[in-house]
């Protein structure tokens, strides 16, 4: 499926709760989210239907987020329902990591390829402040027990921010020298609750000069140390904007498609099934904006907080 500027779009994130158990200060605010009603949320089967719409569209690959996607009651199902579609050739899940240490066994054996764990900081104090409530211990017990289930390829998404972990990139850098794991540095995107503290991902690379390029894959530039058993990626929308090789599309908690992710651009798939529904997800396609702008404006034109969308 192309949309209006040739790009092929082969990659669903599909948001299942707008729920977290964590509060990190640059996504949602302290009291946390107005609670939907249960009903706003789709169900688990729904859920399954937009994937299988999709995936009759030409989509491959879907990640699961949230808010936080292990929070959400059925989860175990819904991975289950989207890993035995056909055309669905990769299922990956990103995660906060606190219930890993439960939940990784079950998601592999439910058909969960790959995982990316959201981890900003390696200080305890400072992920206890970062998150207000989370235990920076139970994140890496879930990082092993990700490894333990059999889950390689692991990605650590880092957040990089001015005077909150810019003096941690060499100690994030550093893990890939011993583990298997994709340390990935995020540019600060102004949205959501997001403030100050933007840095350009070649920060890293003038912190780290021994890094050497390596393949690049997506959207991300990679890298590694001499001899490391990791790889160091950087994800740069702000500095290097990667619109053109966009291939995604979003669906919200609460069933509508967003075909950019900083676009106020919603269409709503509730209660549509069969050709109606891949219908208006060719629509949303369609309807794909080239670019954002968020050099230009200096905001997101997301319309909705991190959590109600799913990073
Ligand atoms: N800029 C960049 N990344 C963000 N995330 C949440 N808000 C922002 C933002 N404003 C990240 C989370 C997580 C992923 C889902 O999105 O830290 O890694
Ligand atoms: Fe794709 Fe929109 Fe993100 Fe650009 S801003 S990469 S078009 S989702």
């Amino acid at each position: 499926m192309k949309d209006s500027y040739q790009r092929e779009i082969t990659y669903l994130r599909l948001s299942v709760t707008d729920l977290c158990n964590l509060r990190c200060r640059y996504c949602m605010p302290a009291e946390g989210v107005v609670k939907k009603q249960h009903s706003d949320i789709c169900s688990v089967e729904e859920l399954v239907e937009m994937a299988a719409a999709a995936a009759d569209c030409g989509v491959t690959k879907v990640r699961l987020t949230g808010g936080e996607p292990l929070v959400r009651r059925g989860i175990l199902d819904i991975c289950r329902g989207i890993r035995a579609l056909p055309g669905i050739r990769e299922l990956c899940l990103t995660t906060n990591g606190i219930l890993l240490p439960e939940l990784a066994g079950p998601l592999r054996e439910a058909g969960v390829e790959r995982l990316n764990v959201s981890l900003d900081t390696l200080r305890p104090d400072r992920y206890a402040w970062m998150t207000r409530r989370g235990e920076l211990g139970q994140v890496l017990r879930g990082l092993e027990a990700a490894a333990q289930a059999g889950f390689t390829g692991t990605k650590v998404n880092v957040v990089l921010m001015a005077g909150f972990n810019d003096d941690e990139v060499e100690d994030f850098v550093a893990l890939t020298e011993q583990y298997p794991l994709e340390v990935r540095f995020i540019e600060l995107m102004p949205m959501g609750q997001a403030g100050e503290g933007y840095l350009p991902g070649d920060t890293v690379l003038e912190r780290c000069r021994s890094l050497t390029p390596a393949e690049s894959a997506g959207v991300a530039r990679r890298w590694r140390l001499p001899g490391g058993k990791g790889l160091v990626g950087l994800i740069e929308p702000m500095s290097h904007r990667f619109c053109g090789s966009c291939d995604r599309i979003r669906i919200t908690a609460d069933g509508r498609l967003k075909p950019c992710l900083h676009s106020g651009q919603e269409i709503p798939l509730r209660g549509l099934h069969g050709e109606d529904l891949r219908c208006a997800i060719r629509q949303g396609v369609a309807a794909k904006p080239e670019r954002h702008h968020m050099a230009e404006e200096g905001r997101s034109r997301a319309g909705r907080d991190m959590n109600q969308i799913g990073g």
